[in-house]
């Protein structure tokens, strides 16, 4: 009944606004029917003479089971429904396209798996999932897209993702959904949703103004010689000092403190940036340099999916 979210774009979009649309029905009602009875009751069962006396009321176990059964059932029908939507929210496809964010105070940055980069317009096939790789370069904000039903914090020194297919094609607003300032207000972009001929002709566009840059696992590459990683980490499986680079993203690792670490995009990051941080097993020295300050957003978010090409 009380739907006031924007169109559907998204392929999980009507589930999502079933689930809302239920929960406000459910708050709605029950506080028309709460409020109303009480109304009701205090006209019904008003004080009318000075002699009235408060009734003595038993325990009544019929109607203490009915209202402890059925407020379970509607919470855990909500959960179960909710839970499903979650999982599906936080476990992208393999085959998802991944694109870079980078939010800076006032406007977003894309960097697409070619090089193509564009500022405030993102671009994204129709049909297609999309895995978005945020991160923020000065203060917290959030991605909101209303019409996918997808928003995250973005924030610095850490990656966050989102993901989504989209099943509409057009433009739409892309907000930023947490105040981070004096024009936070104008911190919006556009989403373009195309075909995917579309798509193709936008990432091979040597027109565009802003020229394609080289695409970031390659720039990553091109790090990953000149800051020397390659004296100690190897492509091919083989161990020099440190460990093998090759099928590195992806699988879980043991620590040398017992524990277990997913090697996913901050884990990754962090082993640059503070390689002490997580020491791995089979390596326990901690002999690598540390390169906090020494690489750019670029350089690091390169050598990222530098790493990810490895496989
Ligand atoms: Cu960025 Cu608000």
């Amino acid at each position: 009944m009380f739907n006031y979210m924007p169109a559907q774009g998204s392929d999980w979009a009507a589930n999502i606004d079933f689930l809302n649309e239920l929960i406000t029905d459910i708050s709605v009602y029950c506080t028309i029917a709460i409020i109303g009875t009480m109304l009701y009751f205090a006209m019904r069962y008003r004080r009318r003479t000075a002699n009235d006396k408060t009734p003595h009321i038993v325990h009544s176990t019929a109607l203490e089971v009915t209202w402890t059964i059925i407020p379970t059932a509607v919470c855990m029908f909500l959960f179960v429904v909710g839970f499903q939507q979650y999982h599906e929210e936080r476990n992208p496809p393999a085959n998802a396209i991944e694109i870079n964010v980078q939010a800076y105070s006032w406007r977003w940055e894309f960097e697409y798996p070619n090089g193509r980069r564009s500022t405030n317009e993102l671009t994204v096939p129709l049909g297609m999932p999309v895995r978005l790789i945020m991160h923020s370069n000065d203060v917290l904000h959030s991605f909101y897209i209303p019409v996918m039903r997808v928003k995250e914090d973005v924030m610095k020194n850490i990656y966050t993702y989102l993901w989504f297919k989209p099943i509409l094609a057009g433009d739409f607003h892309i907000f930023c959904a947490e105040y981070c300032g004096l024009n936070h207000s104008a911190m919006r972009a556009t989403l373009h949703v195309v075909s995917p001929e579309q798509y193709q002709d936008f990432l091979t566009d040597r027109n565009a103004s802003n020229e394609p840059e080289l695409p970031p696992a390659e720039l990553g590459k091109k790090v990953f010689g000149v800051k020397g990683c390659n004296a100690c980490h190897s492509l091919d499986g083989s161990k020099i000092i440190g460990p093998s680079l090759k099928g590195a993203f992806g699988s879980e690792r043991p620590l040398a403190d017992g524990s277990k670490v997913m090697r996913d995009e901050n884990y990754i990051r962090e082993s640059i940036l503070n390689p002490r941080a997580k020491v791995c097993e089979s390596f326990p020295d901690g002999v690598m340099p540390a390169f906090e300050g020494q690489l750019s957003e670029k350089e690091l978010t390169g050598l990222v999916e530098f790493i990810k090409s490895l496989k």
